[in-house]
Formats: structure tokens, C-alpha cells, sequence
């Protein structure tokens, strides 16, 4: 017995700023943003607005898509490190929105890898037998945790939620291959050493640059490379599936010179590659779920065809789920 994606949906905040508006919070360029990320704007949480919200929001698109109903569920698995509280989790706090209680909800933080991890998790348990209908989110809103003085990062990332329900199905669809890395090593390319989603681009009170996202970018991209292109080719070997015969690519949204280069790296030509960068910047465990509701909803993926799941981030993390549709 295997586990499939039989539905997915995403939401974001209300506001997007463009690399223009972000011109006038410090001295960057909509030129220098495009040509060194592929961003053109990202969607940006202001006060008021929850991620918690959001991600439920996406959580409920996902179920009505399904035709399953919250109680129906068997538990909920979230990829995220933007819960608004130390605690409760995000997870608890998306369980309490669709008004169903009784089941496990927890959070896995694994940063921009946040989705894949979950979902291998999700995958996982469902075929031990532990669950046969499982919500998985992959939500963060990294703008609350930039420094708007810091071009280096604040440019980059954007907010949202993205989800997917999964049911336990026999047969040769769904989830044929998972795998997980992290590279503790690497753990200060990548940080926010305080917690919480209460600073936004507009509240009085800011993020000191000490609690804010620190990164190494150039370190963390020649990684980001190498680890996103080896995670594919082993969890493909591990399948028994050829690169050739990946259909749809769906790697996480960094940037756009590092998706183009795994891609090289890997054979897949531009038209197997699926991007969407541009208007919603990196929103970490958001990503990719946000990127597989996009190629669903623009028919880039039929059934049978072979879609794979690609991420890395903070920790470091990586990983990649190889799905037959
Ligand atoms: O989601 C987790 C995974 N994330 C990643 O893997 C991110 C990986 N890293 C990257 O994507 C890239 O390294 C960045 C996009 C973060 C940076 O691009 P880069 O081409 O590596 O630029 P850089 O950091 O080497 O900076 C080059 C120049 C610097 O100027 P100087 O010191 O050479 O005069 C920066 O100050 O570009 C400058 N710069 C900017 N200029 C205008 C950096 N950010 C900006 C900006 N606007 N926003």
C-alpha cells in the first residue's frame, strides 16, 4: 500500500511588492534582483495578517479539492519554521481552524526543505499503516524575519502556504521514492536565532540584524547546487526510474540560476522544469507546494507522469520525493 497526492492548494498574504516598491526600503534594483535571482516580487505579511490563517486557508482548499472532509483525517504534517508562538505548533494551530480535534498535528523543521521532509514523513506512516489520510502544508513567511535594511536577504523571500492531501491507495501511483539529507556542519550559512512571525515590513518594532536571517549566499548556493542535483539522481536510482524519464521537475524556489543549473547538471530541458520565482520569490517550505498546485492548475502534469520534488535550506537540509502521478 502506497500513498498519493490526491489534491493540493496554496494561499498567500494580501499584499505583493514588487523589486520596485522594495527600491524604496533600501539600495537595491529591480535589474540587479531579476538578473541575480529571477524575483520580480513576493508576497509579504503585514500586521494583522496570521500565517496560521493562510496556511488553513490552503490546508481547505486542498480538502474541498479532495472531497475530504477536516474530520476525515488521519493527521496533519506540517513543514514549517514560522509558527507565530515557540508553541503550540503551526500544526495545532491549522488543526484548530478546520475544527477537528483528535488527531496527531505536528511541525517538522527542516526550513526550505520543510514539504519534502513532511511529506516523506507523511508517506512513511501511511504505508506502516499508522494513517490513511493525511494533510501535508509546507508554509513560512521568511519576510517577517529579514532585516528590511539588509539587501543581501531581504530581497529574496516572500510568504505563503501550500498544501496537499494524501490518501493510502494500492497500485503503481503516488510516492515511489523519498529521501532526507541534512548537513548540521553547515548550520550558520543559514539562520534566525529567535522565533516568531510578529515583525512584519510594517510594524513599529523590527528585527534587530541579530535576530534576523543571517546567510552565507555564495557558500550556500555552490551547496545548494551539488546537494540538489545528487539528491536526484539517488532517489531516481533508488526508484529505478531514469532522469530522462522525469516528466515534470518541481525544485524549490531560491533562485533562478540555481534551479537552472541543477537542471543542466541533471539533462532535464527547460520545458520539464517547472518555475514560478518570479512573482513569489523563495517562501521556503512553502515553495514547492505552491509550485506542484501552480503546475496542476496549468496542466503541466497528467496522470502517470513522473514529477519530482527537489529542496534545500537551512540546517542544511535537502531532499526529494519521486512521485508517479
Ligand atoms: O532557500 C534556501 C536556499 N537558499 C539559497 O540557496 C540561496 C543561495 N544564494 C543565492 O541565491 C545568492 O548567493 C544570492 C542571491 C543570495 C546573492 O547572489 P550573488 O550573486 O551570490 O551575490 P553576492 O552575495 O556575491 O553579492 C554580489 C554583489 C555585492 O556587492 P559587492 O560587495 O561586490 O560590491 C552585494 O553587495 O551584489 C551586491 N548585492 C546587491 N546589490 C543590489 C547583494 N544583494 C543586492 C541587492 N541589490 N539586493
Amino acid at each position: 500500500m502506497g500513498s498519493r497526492i490526491v489534491a493540493t492548494g496554496r494561499a498567500v498574504p494580501l499584499t505583493a511588492l514588487t523589486n520596485k516598491d522594495l527600491e524604496r526600503y533600501m539600495d537595491t534594483s529591480d535589474q540587479w534582483i531579476r538578473s541575480r535571482t529571477g524575483i520580480g516580487s513576493r508576497y509579504a505579511m503585514r500586521q494583522g495578517e496570521s500565517l496560521a490563517d493562510i496556511a488553513t486557508d490552503a490546508g481547505r482548499t486542498a480538502l474541498e479539492r479532495a472531497g475530504v472532509k477536516p474530520g476525515d483525517l488521519d493527521a496533519i504534517i506540517v513543514g514549517t519554521v514560522s509558527s507565530e508562538y515557540a508553541f503550540p505548533s503551526l500544526a495545532c494551530q491549522i488543526q484548530s481552524g478546520l475544527s477537528i480535534s483528535s488527531i496527531p498535528a505536528f511541525d517538522v523543521a527542516a526550513a526550505c526543505s520543510g514539504f519534502v521532509y513532511a511529506l516523506q514523513i507523511a508517506d512513511a506512516q501511511m504505508r506502516a499503516g499508522d494513517f490513511k489520510r493525511v494533510l501535508v502544508v509546507g508554509a513560512d513567511a521568511l519576510s517577517t524575519m529579514v532585516d528590511w535594511t539588509d539587501r543581501r536577504t531581504a530581497v529574496l523571500f516572500g510568504d505563503g502556504a501550500g498544501a496537499c492531501v494524501m490518501v493510502t491507495e494500492p497500485g503503481n501511483r503516488g510516492v515511489l521514492s523519498s529521501l532526507l539529507r541534512s548537513g548540521g556542519e553547515y548550520w550558520n550559512l543559514l539562520s534566525v536565532r529567535s522565533t516568531g512571525t510578529r515583525s512584519t515590513i510594517d510594524s513599529e518594532v523590527r528585527r534587530c540584524a541579530d535576530d534576523a536571517i543571517q546567510m552565507k549566499g555564495p557558500e550556500l548556493f555552490k551547496i545548494a547546487v551539488r546537494s540538489m542535483e545528487e539528491i536526484s539522481r539517488l532517489v531516481a536510482e533508488r526508484a529505478g526510474v531514469k532522469l530522462e524519464e522525469i516528466d515534470l521537475f518541481v525544485p524549490h524556489q531560491a533562485n533562478m540560476r540555481i534551479i537552472s543549473a541543477v537542471a543542466e547538471r541533471l539533462g532535464l530541458p527547460p520545458e520539464k522544469v517547472f518555475t514560478n520565482i518570479e512573482r513569489y520569490g523563495n517562501t521556503s517550505a512553502a515553495s514547492v507546494p505552491i509550485a506542484l498546485d501552480e503546475a496542476l492548475e496549468q496542466g503541466r502534469i497528467h496522470d502517470g507522469d513522473i514529477v519530482m520534488l527537489n529542496a534545500c535550506g537551512g540546517g542544511l537540509t535537502w531532499g526529494a520525493n519521486l512521485i508517479r502521478w
